[in-house]
């Protein structure tokens, strides 16, 4: 079953309270990056019945290329649009602030996570070549595929 703009509030989360580790850490093995962007970003949660069932972490460093740094869903909640909901809603505030560029980076392996992102309109701008081996401690395997590369995709929004 689909989930709507209605089942769910999309609200900003304060890094000054406790954060949804569980969740990011779904599309982010290594809890040092997490931690690396994540007190110098905008972080909105969608929370269904008093509950955090995704999350998207934006850095917003450079006014002119906000990058997604982490898309996550609740296992029990994937598949249902909630990420596509998630992307809609920062797709909309990088808008309303007038940002010319949205970017997001994900792995070579990915290939649902490049589907979605090039069915929700973003392109492939660039590699980060090797990214995963030199970022991550640990080797990386998805799909069958070693995790290497981060392929990153931009939206053009102006
Ligand atoms: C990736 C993620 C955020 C997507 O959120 P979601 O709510 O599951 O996605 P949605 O239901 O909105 O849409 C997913 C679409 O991609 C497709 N898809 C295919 N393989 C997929 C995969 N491995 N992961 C996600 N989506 C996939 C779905 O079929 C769907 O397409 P459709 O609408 O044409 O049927 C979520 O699955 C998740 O948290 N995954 C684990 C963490 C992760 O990988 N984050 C991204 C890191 S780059």
């Amino acid at each position: 079953m689909k989930l709507t703009a209605a089942d769910i509030v999309i609200e900003t989360l304060d890094t000054s309270g406790p954060l949804p580790m569980a969740l990011l850490l779904l599309a982010d093995p290594s809890e040092k990056m997490i931690q690396s962007y994540i007190y110098r970003s905008r972080i909105y949660v969608a929370v269904k019945a008093e509950q955090t069932i995704g999350i998207c972490v934006v850095s917003t460093d450079d006014a002119d290329h906000w990058e997604i740094r982490n898309l996550a869903v609740e296992e029990a909640f994937q598949g249902q649009g909630l990420g596509q909901l998630l992307l809609q809603h920062v797709i909309i505030e990088a808008s309303k602030h007038q940002v010319p560029h949205l970017l997001i980076g994900t792995a070579n392996s990915s290939v649902g996570q490049l589907y979605l992102y090039q069915k929700m309109g973003f392109d492939i701008s660039s590699i980060r070549k090797n990214f995963f081996l030199e970022h991550y401690d640990t080797p990386l395997v998805e799909n069958g595929i070693p995790c290497k590369h981060m392929i990153m995709l931009e939206m053009t929004l102006r």
